[in-house]
């Protein structure tokens, strides 16, 4: 049998509707203007990157890549135990782990890649608990070690408690989780899994993909936004997102770092990541670290965006951060309000199977704080309309619909209060 005949019969149009040619790997081009990017010829509204911080762009990410690649060209020299390490290197994997307040870090050219290194750590007979929804390279790092994974659902420790009760003795334990979850955009539960590993000795990592420099008081993600930083053992993050570049790092006790630099394949047998990107990546934490003012912007935008939506009758699920879910439910409707709003000037992402199970197709939409109340409100307006034609929304707004409630560092250590009912004047 010929391993590519299903490649041959693989048919996108058949499997996803007529639509999915164009709603995906589309190419997507600068604009001159902020918060906007050109598709087809027309400049639209970018409500669905990861850039949250709108740093991708920045003039100061620029100048530290080119003056990076006049001193060290574009490539590295080889991998980063040969000849493969620069300075810039050194100073990012320095300042990732000053800002995390970690004793060292590792970095890798890609977030994935970053999450495969944990496979340094594992092997057979290991136990690993993992949230159901952790992203996919963590679940590849357990299966590339052969390690026992095992997935529980959110917040449900009796069930993670029973699978570590099985685990035999003197095997070693780990529990994986993303911090904030980049579809549905909730927090997972750290109380609930810091509490589960101090009572079976495991060890606990959380990949801060998408909180790093969006959630908690400095923007060190989950475990800050939780107060519970000293019992994480490792945080995994990308630079990919809200800083505006590209690569991942691995930060936590500097023996396990040592390790892991020397142990696992996924650095060991790669090379450098390019120089430009790790001094984009050092410029972009050095503005995180130095305008919060960039959060909170952030984080206003995304209340507001939520609230707007919510107001007219969407359902943007438990998200509390900047990554809106909006409930579609079918995969033909869910493409078609794509392509609605996208020719009225918006830009999301249309999330369908085998990204979503079916029945709970979404729109994925994001904002960064670069966004003008004028686009915001012009989102809002093209949200309205095209929510209506497709059927999404009510053509009256509801008459009450419950406020999000953002994961704002003043905010995260109470009670989750009551949800006020707001009434709206319709
Ligand atoms: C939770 C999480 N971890 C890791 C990654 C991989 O990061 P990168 O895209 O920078 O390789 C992603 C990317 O989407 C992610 O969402």
């Amino acid at each position: 049998m010929d391993i590519f005949a299903k490649c041959r019969e693989f048919d996108p149009v058949r499997l996803y509707g007529p639509l999915v040619g164009s709603a995906y790997f589309r190419p997507v081009l600068a604009s001159t203007r902020p918060g906007e990017v050109m598709v087809n010829g027309r400049s639209v509204v970018m409500a669905g990157s990861n850039d949250y911080l709108g740093l991708a762009r920045d003039p100061r990410l620029a100048e530290a890549a080119v003056r990076a690649v006049r001193e060290y060209g574009m490539g590295g020299l080889g991998a980063r135990a040969m000849c493969g390490t620069r300075e810039v290197h050194e100073q990012l994997e320095g300042s990732c782990a000053a800002f995390l307040g970690r004793e060292a870090a590792v970095i890798a050219p890609s977030g994935f890649q970053t999450n495969l290194l944990l496979a340094g750590l594992m092997g057979k007979g290991d136990v690993v608990l993992g949230d159901r929804q952790n992203h996919a390279s963590l679940v590849d790092a357990v299966r590339l070690a052969g390690a026992d994974y095992h997935r529980f659902r959110r917040g449900d420790v009796a069930r993670a408690e029973s699978l570590l009760d099985r685990a035999v003795p003197g095997a070693g334990r780990i529990i994986i989780t993303d911090g904030l979850f980049s579809m549905e955009g909730d927090l997972c539960d750290l109380p609930g899994i810091t509490e589960l590993a101090a009572r079976h000795e495991a060890r606990v990592v959380v990949d801060c993909a998408h909180d790093l420099g969006l959630i908690g008081a400095m923007g060190r993600g989950a475990p800050e936004h939780f107060g519970l930083e000293g019992r994480v053992d490792l945080v995994t993050a990308t630079f990919s997102k809200s800083l505006g570049s590209a690569g991942g790092v691995l930060a936590g006790p500097a023996e396990v770092i040592d390790f892991v630099r020397f142990c696992s394949r996924a650095t060991v047998f790669t090379a450098a990541m390019a120089p430009p990107v790790a001094a984009a990546a050092l410029a972009a934490l050095e503005i995180v670290r130095a305008e919060p003012e960039r959060r909170e912007r952030a984080l206003d935008v995304a209340e507001r965006m939520h609230n707007g939506l919510r107001a007219l009758g969407f359902d943007t699920g438990s998200s509390v951060s900047p990554i809106i879910p909006v409930a579609v439910g079918d995969q033909d409707r869910c493409l078609s309000l794509w392509q609605r709003l996208l020719d009225a000037g918006v830009y999301v992402n249309p999330i369908v199977a085998p990204g979503r199970p079916v029945g709970q197709e979404m729109l994925r939409v994001s904002f960064t704080p670069a966004h003008t109340d004028d686009q915001l409100e012009r989102v809002l307006d093209v949200f309205a309309t095209a929510g209506r034609a497709e059927g999404v929304i009510p053509h009256a707004p509801p008459g009450s619909w419950t406020p999000v409630r953002i994961a704002r560092p003043t905010t995260c250590r109470l009670p989750a209060p009551q949800q006020p009912t707001v009434a709206t004047a319709c």
